[in-house]
């Protein structure tokens, strides 16, 4: 049986850091709120003139999966690009990246799946691997969340939570009948909720889909219903965990690291205590990076195997929620 294994990851970070201190100076918040309240001590975002697009994160992040993995890019039958700040409103940064990695010919798909995106991004890409359509995946998430935030006072529960950063993995087709890959997989969407947490405009439905009004009343930045989401992460994460361990017929402490989205320090805190878990098995990075959306879950892969917290035959579940809103989780064991 074909199993998707990961072969090496890879992040990248642009280089501006920006303190909690920072951003006191353009809006009324303070350090000692935004570690209270989300744990976020610094984030990185790229230069204020712009300039870099979610696909030159991802370009980064992704010649360093290739290198690690041993792969050229034109070993690549597929790329998979998960992002809720592309480049363009269209075509999709996967195509860009595909072009800037030097490709002409292979397919590539984006995934607008925001903070879960990595999520569905490595479920698609499992099917692909199981289905025999493709061999070797470069599957990335990556987001430039600075050039499109509120930094006034008026968009500091949002503005102060958000990173650019970017990290890929490469998944290779492997056959064989041991217990490794992607064990299972629960993915989730309510779209009903879709209003609580997003980007109004450009919209298609208005015409023209961004106005000088749209652009007065804020619309072109994100909206979040924090607190509603805040509560409904906490109850949906242990939730489809649980569902995903019993899918798999494996119980929690079979799973040697959880790897959740780095949305806020307090809903992973929360998540840990609700599933009795100790600090050392739930992995945090949050305090440095901010929430990189689709990019956090597989840069916190990254930095827990650079840690080598995690290596061969470490089972390791990832899950997180999200605008959509999605939510989902995805249990692998490394070959
Ligand atoms: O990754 C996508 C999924 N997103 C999430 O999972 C985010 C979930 N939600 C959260 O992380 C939290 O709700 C936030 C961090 C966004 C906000 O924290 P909170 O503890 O829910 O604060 P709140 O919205 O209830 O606001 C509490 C107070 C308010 O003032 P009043 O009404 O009590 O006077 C806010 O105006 O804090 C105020 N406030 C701030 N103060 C200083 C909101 N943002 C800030 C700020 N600095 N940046």
């Amino acid at each position: 049986m074909m199993k998707a294994v990961i072969r090496g990851t890879g992040r990248w970070l642009p280089p501006r850091k920006i303190s909690n201190h920072d951003l006191a100076q353009w809006m009324e918040t303070s350090d000692e709120w935004i570690i209270q309240r989300t744990g976020i001590e610094e984030r990185y975002w790229v230069a204020e003139e712009g300039g870099m697009g979610a696909s030159d994160l991802g370009l980064e992040a992704s010649r360093l999966a290739l290198e690690r993995s041993g792969w050229q890019a034109d070993d690549l039958d597929l790329i998979i690009f998960a992002t809720l700040s592309p480049d363009y409103f269209f075509p999709g940064s996967g195509c860009l990246l595909q072009a800037k990695l030097g490709l002409r010919d292979t397919p590539a798909l984006d995934i607008r799946q925001q903070c879960t995106g990595f999520l569905y991004g490595l479920a698609t890409a499992d099917a692909y691997i199981r289905s025999g359509m493709a061999q070797r995946i470069l599957l990335v998430g990556a987001e430039v969340h600075s050039t499109g935030l509120d930094v006034s006072t008026r968009g500091r529960d949002v503005s102060v939570i958000f990173g650019d950063g970017a990290a890929a993995v490469c998944l290779e087709a492997v056959e064989t009948s041991d217990q490794v890959g992607v064990l299972a997989a629960g993915l989730h969407a309510d779209g009903s909720m879709a209003e609580s947490l997003m980007t109004e405009a450009p919209a298609s439905c208005c015409n023209p889909r961004i106005s000088r009004e749209m652009l007065l009343q804020g619309k072109h930045y994100p909206y979040m219903d924090g607190r509603n989401i805040f509560k409904l992460a906490v109850k949906r994460l242990p939730e489809v965990a649980l569902e995903v361990i019993e899918k798999a017929r494996m119980e929690v402490e079979n799973v040697d690291l959880f790897i959740p989205h780095q949305a806020n320090l307090r809903i992973n805190q929360a998540f840990a205590k609700a599933m009795g878990l100790g600090k050392e098995r739930v992995f945090n990075n949050i305090q440095r990076y901010g929430n990189t959306t689709a990019a956090s879950i597989p840069l916190a892969l990254d930095e827990a195997l650079e840690q080598e917290l995690i290596g061969p035959g470490s089972t390791v579940m990832f899950l997180g929620l999200g605008s959509g809103l999605t939510w989902g989780a995805v249990l692998y064991r490394f070959i």
